[in-house]
């Protein structure tokens, strides 16, 4: 059992009033019509909780669970969905809830896979962006926090399923990096 190094990047309090302000935000750019917060399994379910809470509009969620291949905590390139949306997204404005932005590569194809619905609108809101990772050409509307290139726990993201449930983003060192 490895012994893991875990440094806070960033603190429940900087990530509570970050939600706050993109919340409001959605609220302003949505303001009379209702939305669909679509939360990309499983990484995203405590910033979706979060961040529900603070918009005030008519909101429904919808989930979608993806792997990507790979080992440990590199991604291969290849995504594949393992589950798809409960309801037709025809005509709606969906917001894509995703823990972070990294190559791009799973945003790039559920963005694809949801504009195949027809909705009205489809938005990215990434808790956190690496932006020096990106291979696709794709952005956030919402991001939180553009951060280094480090592998993050915490607030929902995981290394191995583990580290979900830290109230914080913290930066894990592992004495394997490779896996
Ligand atoms: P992308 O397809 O390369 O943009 O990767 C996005 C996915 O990779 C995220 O949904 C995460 O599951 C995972 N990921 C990327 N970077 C990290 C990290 O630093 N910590 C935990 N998961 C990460
Ligand atoms: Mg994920």
């Amino acid at each position: 059992m490895p012994l893991d190094k875990l440094k806070v990047l960033l603190s429940r309090e900087q990530i509570a009033s970050k939600v706050a302000e993109l919340g409001e935000r959605i609220t302003h750019d949505f303001e009379g019509e209702s939305i669909v917060l679509i939360g990309v399994l499983k990484g995203a379910t405590i910033f979706l909780a979060d961040l529900a809470r603070q918009i005030s509009l008519d909101v429904s969620f919808d989930f979608i669970a993806v792997s990507s291949y790979g080992i440990s905590k590199q991604q291969s390139g290849e995504v594949k969905l393992n589950k798809d949306v409960d309801h037709s997204m025809e005509g709606k404005n969906i917001i894509l809830v995703e823990d972070i932005l990294d190559t791009g590569l799973t945003l790039t194809y559920l963005k694809n896979l949801l504009l195949g619905h027809q909705p009205k609108a489809v938005k990215i809101a990434a808790l956190l962006d690496k932006v020096s990772r990106r291979t696709q050409p794709i952005s956030g509307d919402y991001v939180g926090f553009e951060i280094p290139d480090e592998f993050i726990v915490g607030y929902g993201l995981d290394f191995a399923e583990r580290y979900r449930n830290l109230p914080d983003l913290c930066i894990l060192e592992t004495d394997d990096q490779s896996g």
